[in-house]
């Protein structure tokens, strides 16, 4: 293949008559009506951002936008597929560094805190200073496995927010101070909106995201949203929860069968021998809550009463038939929420004529949900989209994979970003 770059950076407009000079235009349109005579088969081209009728003329030639030039500290950065992007990810209890290389993840590594076990959550102040104690050796390790060195990264990318605001801002000031000593650009990425895309980390190998628009579930210990996404990347929320988050649900009802911190995998595992069906737990705003004729098309969650219903219900049992019975009640506790997600899921999906759902965030990595949603999905005739477990949580390689898509979007790079523990997530959807 021949790759022939021509520059109309400089090219000048004409004053006294509405067409470009042309000089470059003059020269593709014969390349490209006698490829023959030039030899060329692929041509890359550069313009000016804002020279909107040349950019029109190419794409009237059948050009596509490959790559934006983005302008950081005085010094031009091209960004395009071969680059190594380094993801940073310090929201909550996770110390996280990946390298992505041509837009496939080279390493990822992720180290979780243990030290908030005893407590039954995460101790905000406690998460920081590990995350401080950590980050250096995380991001060495991340960039030693990807077999490249400090000096090779083209771009640094790290959560924003929303997450614990200590937390966060050691990630985020780690990550400006390396881009301005490597001189290279910083993209802030929005934690929520990098889980929606992590089901197409590595897209290209097998992880190829719907072409037409779909229905996300995000479902972490901090957020549940279901959006549609559209081909573009841009997406909408249509719905999310009024209370606790179906992580939080499980974190919190574990708890109160005496399970740790965070109680969602231990469910899961608990439940594989359990009976879903020896307790019916509550399931709000859907087909089988008390009040099912207004759920309809409300896409909205609540969980807040299945924490009660849990805790009440415990508390007029002994403790020796609870602990004859964890597994059942786990399974009992897993079904109600994952029944909720997938219901909603799918009456989203239905009601947005879309053909395709993906879950994302911490919960997706519930092998139930994964199944449930899995045989609702097959049974509607509608694709899903999931994530590999590694991926399902925290994890830095999704930073630099969203890092990676928004550049390449022309979205531009930042130089002193402020973090942003409650980044809004209405903000980041109406940005993209
Ligand atoms: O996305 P994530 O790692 O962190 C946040 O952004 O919140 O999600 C963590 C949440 C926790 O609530 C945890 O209990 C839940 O994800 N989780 C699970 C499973 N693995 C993690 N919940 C149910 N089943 C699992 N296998
Ligand atoms: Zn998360």
């Amino acid at each position: 293949m021949f790759v022939k770059t021509v520059e109309t950076k400089n090219q000048q407009r004409n004053s006294d008559d509405r067409r470009w000079p042309g000089i470059e235009i003059r020269n593709i349109k014969k390349a490209v009506e006698h490829p023959d005579i030039r030899g060329e088969q692929h041509y890359t081209i550069r313009s000016g951002q804002n020279q909107k009728e040349v950019k029109n003329a190419y794409f009237d030639f059948g050009f596509a936008l490959v790559a934006r030039i983005v302008s950081f500290a005085h010094r031009f950065s091209e960004i395009r597929d071969t680059m190594n992007i380094l993801g940073i990810e310090t929201s909550c209890d996770e110390t996280s560094g990946a390298v992505l290389c041509n837009g496939n993840v080279r390493s990822n590594v992720v180290s979780s805190q243990l030290c908030h076990t005893s407590f039954g959550g995460v101790v905000p102040e406690l998460a920081s200073r590990e995350h401080e104690r950590l980050i250096v050796s995380i991001v060495d390790a991340a960039v030693t496995e990807a077999n490249i060195t400090k000096n090779d990264l083209d771009v640094i990318a790290a959560t924003a927010g929303p997450g614990l605001i200590g937390a966060v801002m050691v990630g985020l000031c780690f990550a400006q101070g390396l881009a301005y000593a490597l001189d290279v650009p910083f993209v802030p990425v929005n934690h929520i909106e990098a889980h929606i895309f992590s089901p197409f980390i590595n897209e290209g190998s097998g992880h190829t995201a719907p072409e037409g628009a779909y229905v996300s579930l995000t479902v972490s210990g901090g957020h549940t949203l279901l959006s549609v996404v559209a081909p573009d990347l841009s997406y909408k929320v249509i719905g999310r929860t009024l209370d606790d988050a179906a992580g939080e649900a499980f974190d919190k009802t574990g708890k109160m069968l005496g399970l740790p911190y965070p109680a969602g995998p231990v469910i899961d595992k608990l439940a594989e021998k359990g009976d879903p069906n020896f307790h019916l737990f509550p399931r709000a705003l859907t087909s089988q809550s008390q009040s099912s004729k207004s759920w309809h098309g409300n896409f909205d969650f609540s969980f807040s009463g299945l924490k009660t219903s849990v805790l009440t219900w415990l508390q007029k049992q002994s403790p020796e038939f609870i602990e004859r019975h964890k597994a059942d009640i786990a399974a009992s506790i897993q079904a109600a929420i994952v029944g909720v997600l997938v219901e909603k899921s799918i009456a989203a999906a239905r009601s947005r004529n879309v053909m395709a759902v993906s879950i994302a965030g911490g919960v997706s990595a519930n092998s139930s949900l994964r199944k449930a949603m899995k045989e609702a999905c097959d049974k509607e005739g509608i694709a899903l989209h999931l994530p590999s477990v590694t991926y399902s949580t925290d994890n830095a390689a999704m930073i630099a994979t969203l890092a990676g898509l928004k550049l390449s979007r022309g979205m531009k790079a930042e130089r002193n970003y402020n973090v942003a523990p409650y980044a809004s997530f209405a903000a980041a959807a109406k940005k993209a």
